[in-house]
């Protein structure tokens, strides 16, 4: 049950510290430097060139995470919303491996564009929550993220677990296709082990709930953010959007200026996240919002350029710059859930949507 709480989906924002050290659990030597994925030898990935993510909604927003990891890793990979696989899938032979990400492991998009890899060949892989699902019995191969069952409608500690599983396969792939690891990881995995501690801090010193308040009555709700913080905002505008019902969109902040911020007024809060991958760029940005009346909220560590500059600032805590955009996602998901809960929405049964979408 739910047990103190009203929501399942503040109890599953809450549990994140103990979902993440699930998952990394006996996955990580910081002492060694070693990642260990049991059915994934090092090695086991030297036969691939290139890697596709398939899957839908939150799910795609952690592989477009991941993905982007592996571009910076030096790895060629691609995140593909799975629903638009069967009418446009790039190429794939036995060096590509697909990797289906699905909390539920029964998506049916996912599930399609699964199959179709498999029947032309590739590698694959599935990462998900459920042991026994379908994803799970027909991929290649199964990553479990071992983040305990989710009963809230709209995706929380699966997606932050999501993206963790994902920045350590990553890594491996990363590692075998270079035949070294990267630099990063001496900074990587003590900031993965003592992530759980630090969600949990960040819990307890969330002034989310006053933003949403504070924020309530606006027209529309913009998140925007670069490199790894660009998954995030869509994170971001999705669970506002699902939740609330209000409207809310997220785009990489470099594109804000493409089009969308037309529709920046005074009533339109741009949330603003910053990652330390060319913060000085998404600050200019969120500055070029502000001078056309936007409130900004930076999300950002304490003493940030963008606290100064911003309205208000949602904090997250220094760290790697592969894991900050979970922090900052992180403050997200509590913005939604207020912002959700001071309008008396029915937080974990949103209208028109269901857990799980098992038809096409
Ligand atoms: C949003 C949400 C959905 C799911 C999507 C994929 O909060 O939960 O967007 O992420 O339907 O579901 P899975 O991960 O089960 O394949």
């Amino acid at each position: 049950g739910k047990g103190e709480y009203d929501h399942f989906m503040l109890k599953e924002i809450t549990e994140q510290p103990t979902a993440l050290a699930q998952a990394i659990e006996g996955r990580i030597d910081a002492t060694s430097g070693r990642i260990g994925l049991s059915a994934f030898e090092p090695g086991s990935f030297e036969a691939i060139d290139s890697v596709q993510f398939v899957a839908c909604g939150t799910s795609y927003h952690a592989a477009l995470y991941g993905s982007l990891a592996l571009n910076q890793a030096g790895v060629q990979a691609t995140a593909l919303l799975a629903n638009e696989y069967s009418v446009a899938a790039p190429p794939v032979d036995e060096t590509t491996l697909v990797i289906a990400v699905t909390q539920s492991g029964e998506t049916a998009d996912t599930l399609n564009a699964l199959r179709q890899a498999t029947a032309e060949g590739a590698r694959t892989l599935t990462v998900t929550n459920v042991v026994g699902s379908t994803a799970a019995r027909e991929a290649d191969d199964a990553l479990f993220i071992r983040a305990g069952p989710e009963i809230g409608v709209a995706a929380t500690k699966t997606f932050s677990s999501q993206a963790v599983i994902l920045t350590l396969l990553g890594q491996r792939i990363a590692t075998d296709l270079r035949g070294e690891p990267s630099a990063d990881l001496e900074s990587l995995l003590p900031a993965l082990e003592s992530m759980p501690s630090r969600i949990h801090e960040l819990l307890e010193h969330s002034n989310a709930e006053a933003i949403a308040e504070q924020y309530r009555d606006s027209q529309s709700y913009f998140f925007i953010g670069r490199g790894l913080g660009y998954p995030v905002a869509l994170e971001g505008a999705l669970k506002f959007k699902e939740i609330t019902y209000e409207h809310a969109e997220g785009f990489a902040a470099g594109e804000l200026k493409h089009g969308p911020l037309a529709l920046v007024t005074p009533e339109t809060p741009v949330f603003a996240i910053f990652t330390g991958q060319e913060d000085e760029k998404t600050l200019k940005n969120a500055e070029e919002a502000r001078t056309r009346g936007a409130p900004v909220i930076a999300v950002c560590p304490d003493g940030h350029p963008a606290v100064e500059a911003a309205d208000e600032h949602l904090a997250i805590p220094e760290t790697d710059s592969d894991l900050a955009g979970l922090f900052a996602n992180v403050q997200l998901q509590l913005l939604s859930y207020h912002a959700a809960d001071l309008l008396d929405r029915p937080i974990d049964k949103p209208r028109n949507l269901a857990k799980s979408v098992t038809v096409e």
